[in-house]
């Protein structure tokens, strides 16, 4: 006896819903059975739901019902489609994925540590931060000033010096468009949280930012990568997902993208501002890795200011410890950032903004910044030098390199035979959006070593891995 078309297509079925159980509209009910086969555990987190026209067959109703019934599904949150590949249970959970980069306390274990984006150590960032102490210590009006509330956008005088300084550095912002926030992590989660709500489609690059992807889990957004090549997010793939589901923001590092190094060409800059006008969403740009004036192209809040929100922050020029950072946003924004940043802390510690522009105002900040760009750049002159026949992505100026593996080593085995060899560095894992497979590449930063010959050791080390992969997998 042949098998009925319904009864093939509910033996393929993995998970087929009892639609019988639930009251209202065929598709209604099957959106509340994803959710009730979700809360029970039935359907696993990051689970492909069956494919439409499958379980169409296999429940009786048509694709058109099952379509509708995965869109209200992924408006909800519950799950989330994945261009050319399915509709996948959404993660519930917070916890951060667990390789995730973060600083350890007391692992100082005598290792090269290359694996964070930190900046160069130097014994003048300290003597002139203590100068600068100095100067707001001996001056009473700013010590009182520093020890009141404040407005939460920071006080007149400290935006007119973000101002300024950014105008010396070639980036045109107004005042009355600045926020200060507790660093960039800050800038980037209030700007998201003002511009979107739980479900809501978040796109960045494929290789992304891990604080953007934890941001984003935070906040219960969907997060979805697109794919890029070395001129940035590929604006054709970009557009088909914008054809599908509608992003309600674009997170880019048009300058130098953190992981890869890569930076967004101008044609593809202005494509992702055509983009943002004709499907409707903010572009979120996140300019923390700063790079030389010479290598930087037009902002994606010079081309499109009114749908872009500019996030700065001085941990990789200054002090990642002072937390200070900036939203440049189109204005009529600055109510509901306010108001985010509000009700997380009120405000930027004034102390650290006084103390950040006090630091400024000396000069300070653009002499060690030169000094950094500087340093920086002979590094990467120093890793093109030691890894010349690999396979990398950087930026000259930039402290993240992306190194791809050759064969015979997979990203999580050279972690872990760079971290014998006393050597620390990052796989591609967190970097990747979504669960995407990620390649066999690793980051690694020329910034953290206090000395140039530090890094060179620990690069050499990292060639002689490179250059003598495991041998003999088993292949079954
Ligand atoms: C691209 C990017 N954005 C944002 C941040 C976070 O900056 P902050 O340390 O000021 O919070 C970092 C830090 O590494 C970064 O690399």
């Amino acid at each position: 006896m042949t098998m009925s078309l319904k009864a093939k297509a509910r033996a393929r079925c993995q998970w087929l819903p009892d639609l019988e159980a639930y009251p209202g509209p065929r598709y209604k009910a099957l959106v509340t059975a994803i959710k009730t086969a979700i809360d029970a555990g039935e359907l696993a987190e990051e689970e492909r739901l069956p494919p439409q026209r499958l379980l169409a067959d296999a429940l009786g109703v048509t694709t058109g019902t099952v379509t509708r019934a995965y869109s209200e599904a992924e408006r909800r949150g519950l799950v989330a489609a994945r261009v050319g590949s399915g509709t996948y249970v959404l993660s519930k959970s917070l916890s951060p994925k667990p390789d995730f980069y973060h600083l350890e306390e007391g692992r100082d274990d005598g290792s090269i540590d290359l694996s964070l984006s930190l900046m160069v150590p130097s014994s003048e960032r300290v003597k002139t931060f203590y100068q600068a102490l100095q100067q707001v210590a001996e001056d009473p009006e700013q010590l009182a000033a520093a020890l009141a509330y404040q407005s939460e956008r920071g006080q007149t005088r400290y935006l007119q010096v973000f101002v300024d300084w950014l105008a010396r550095m070639g980036v045109e912002v107004r005042s009355e468009q600045l926020v200060v926030t507790d660093g960039g992590q800050h800038a980037m989660f209030i700007a998201l949280q003002t511009l979107m709500a739980p479900g809501d489609l978040l796109v960045s690059d494929r290789f992304t930012y891990p604080g953007a992807i934890a941001a984003a889990r935070q906040l219960h957004l969907r997060h979805q990568g697109v794919p890029m090549d070395a001129e940035g997010m590929d604006m054709e793939a970009l557009e088909r997902l914008c054809h599908q589901q509608s992003p309600k923001a674009v997170y880019v590092m048009p300058d130098l993208n953190n992981p890869t190094g890569c930076r967004m060409s101008l044609a593809r800059r202005q494509q992702l501002a055509e983009l943002a006008e004709r499907y409707d969403f903010w572009i979120l740009e996140d300019s923390v890795q700063f790079l030389p004036e010479a290598f930087r192209l037009p902002r994606m809040a010079d081309l499109i200011p009114k749908r872009t929100l500019y996030l700065f922050s001085t941990s990789k020029i200054l002090a990642g410890g002072l937390r200070v950072g900036l939203i440049a946003s189109p204005e009529d924004l600055l109510p509901g950032l306010m108001a985010s940043l509000r009700a997380h802390c009120w405000m930027a510690p004034p102390l650290m903004v006084a103390l950040t522009c006090a630091w400024i105002e000396r000069g300070d900040a653009e002499r060690l910044l030169e000094w950094q760009w500087q340093e920086v750049h002979a590094r990467q002159q120093l890793l093109a030098d030691i890894f010349v026949d690999q396979n990398f992505s950087c930026h000259p100026y930039g402290f993240v390199v992306w190194l791809h593996l050759p064969e015979g080593w997979r990203a999580s085995e050279f972690v872990r035979a760079a971290a014998e060899v006393g050597v620390r560095l990052l796989s591609a894992e967190p970097f990747c959006v979504g669960t995407q497979a990620a390649p066999q590449a690793v980051r690694l930063c020329v910034s953290p070593p206090a000395e140039r010959s530090q890094l060179e050791e620990g690069l050499k080390r990292l060639y002689r891995l490179l250059t003598s992969p495991p041998k003999g997998r088993a292949v079954f």
